[in-house]
């Protein structure tokens, strides 16, 4: 092994595709595995003792025997300056905006106030096992410059991009669609592709912007084909009836982002919750993407996703925290919340499938799983080390669980940032949490 090559070995988990819980299909896990990475990037992983045998020196390895590792936490919706105003009471959607957060996002016209959150909320990120993310920061140009600045500086594979709105919203939080385009060019120019960055046009939802914003952001969509695009859809009853009101020619929610070109594979609508059966045969017809939000999706009592419904007509689901609509940074209580929601509907979550969506199915819902979301050979090395025990009824809970599968399940219903134990970063350390006198 040469010096530039670094071991760890511990219990190992990823997938190599969507699991089948009845076969296993899909899942590798090596109970004492190692992963070699070199220069940031997955050089193998494997069995320790396989390894062993063709050469390994088992010495050499930095040894975690009691964690998981796995690949990085990848969140698909998320509001940056919203972090302090998570855990907001008592409103739901739109009056949630008016009264917490369209305040909160206002203080980000300072630029060092700005530049200081963007680096708290990735610190924050890190410290709940997240190492990429689909990010919104907010109408000011220079609190999206601060994001990336921050980004870059962690070497964070990211995307995020600059919301535009011109109505409906406090008159200082508001931009035009001219100022909205020529502010989106800049940014995409300066940021877009650049080191482990991407960028997102990112109209807020059809209620704030207008007929000409949403237009020039979708000529924007055109002529920078490998954009990402996200916003909100069909979230909240109140929402949907007023969208009616203000596009009273189109079909349906979905129908205004569409007649301005605004779906395809690479746009990523928050929520989705109250669909019709055109608008998801839409969605799955141009490949677009919904990101499941849990606990905001119950915290602001938006609704329940149905999530087999959109599965089965072949829309690709992802995992979001949607934080600070979302009460925690944790993926793994996005998981515990998924579960719930989908038992109320007869529904259910297998652990398997809910690892697999934090991480390689994230990849794929960003279309990142070229470069993130597992241990392939090559891609660059997010991982995090997992301590499955974090408190003392975690640890009774673990000490009683047989198989993976139970073990995953009780880390994703009982599990929070405290059970993330160690975070890298292409490699490298960029959090280790202090030890624990929980248990
Ligand atoms: N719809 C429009 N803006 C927002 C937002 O900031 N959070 C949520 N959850 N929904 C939205
Ligand atoms: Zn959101």
């Amino acid at each position: 092994m040469t010096a530039d090559i670094r071991a760890f070995r511990a219990q190992i988990l990823h997938f190599i595709d969507a699991p089948n819980p009845q076969t296993g299909a899909g899942v590798e896990y090596f109970a004492d595995g190692v992963l070699l990475v070199e220069h940031g990037r997955i050089k193998a992983v494997g069995d320790a003792q396989v390894m062993a045998a063709q050469g390994l020196d088992l010495t050499r390895c930095e040894h975690f025997p009691e964690h998981l590792l796995m690949p990085g936490f990848i969140d698909s919706h998320i509001h940056c300056p919203q972090a302090g105003v998570i855990a907001s009471y008592g409103e739901q959607l739109l009056d949630w905006l008016n009264l917490y957060t369209f305040p909160a996002e206002l203080q980000f016209s300072d630029p060092d106030f700005a530049a200081a959150a963007a680096e708290q909320f990735l610190q924050f990120l890190l410290q709940n096992g997240t190492t990429s993310a689909m990010v919104y920061t907010t109408v000011f140009a220079q609190s999206t410059h601060a994001f990336f600045t921050a980004a870059e500086k962690l070497n964070m594979r990211m995307i995020a991009g600059k919301v535009t709105m011109d109505r409906h919203a406090p008159a200082a939080l508001l931009d035009t669609a001219q100022t909205s385009y020529a502010d989106c060019r800049e940014l995409i120019d300066r940021w877009h592709n650049i080191q482990r960055l991407h960028y997102a046009l990112t109209p807020r939802f059809a209620l704030t912007s207008s007929p000409e914003q949403l237009a020039l952001t979708g000529k924007l969509y055109r002529e920078y084909p490998d954009l990402y695009l996200q916003t909100h859809l069909a979230e909240n009853p109140q929402e949907i009836a007023l969208i009616k009101s203000l596009y009273p020619s189109a079909r349906d929610y979905l129908d205004v982002y569409d007649h301005y070109g605004l779906l395809g594979s690479r746009s990523v609508f928050g929520h989705g919750i109250h669909l019709s059966e055109l608008e998801i045969e839409r969605l799955a017809q141009t490949q677009s993407g919904i990101a499941f939000c849990p606990t905001s999706n119950l915290f602001l009592g938006s609704g329940l996703l149905d999530m087999a419904r959109l599965e089965r007509a072949g829309i690709s689901v992802s995992l979001a925290t949607d934080v600070g609509g979302g009460t925690s940074f944790s993926q793994l209580r996005s998981l515990a919340e998924a579960y719930k929601i989908l038992q109320l509907q007869g529904q259910s979550l297998h652990p398997l499938k809910g690892f697999y969506m934090a991480t390689l199915g994230n990849a794929r819902a960003l279309q990142l799983d070229h470069c993130i979301g597992n241990f392939a050979p090559g891609k660059e090395a997010d991982f995090i080390l997992i301590n499955l025990a974090a408190t003392p009824l975690q640890t009774l809970r673990q000490s009683s669980a047989q198989t993976l599968a139970e073990k995953l399940f009780a880390l994703m219903m009982l599990g929070d940032e405290h059970n993330i134990a160690r975070v890298y970063i292409m490699g490298k350390l960029m959090f280790q949490r202090a030890a624990s006198s929980r248990g």
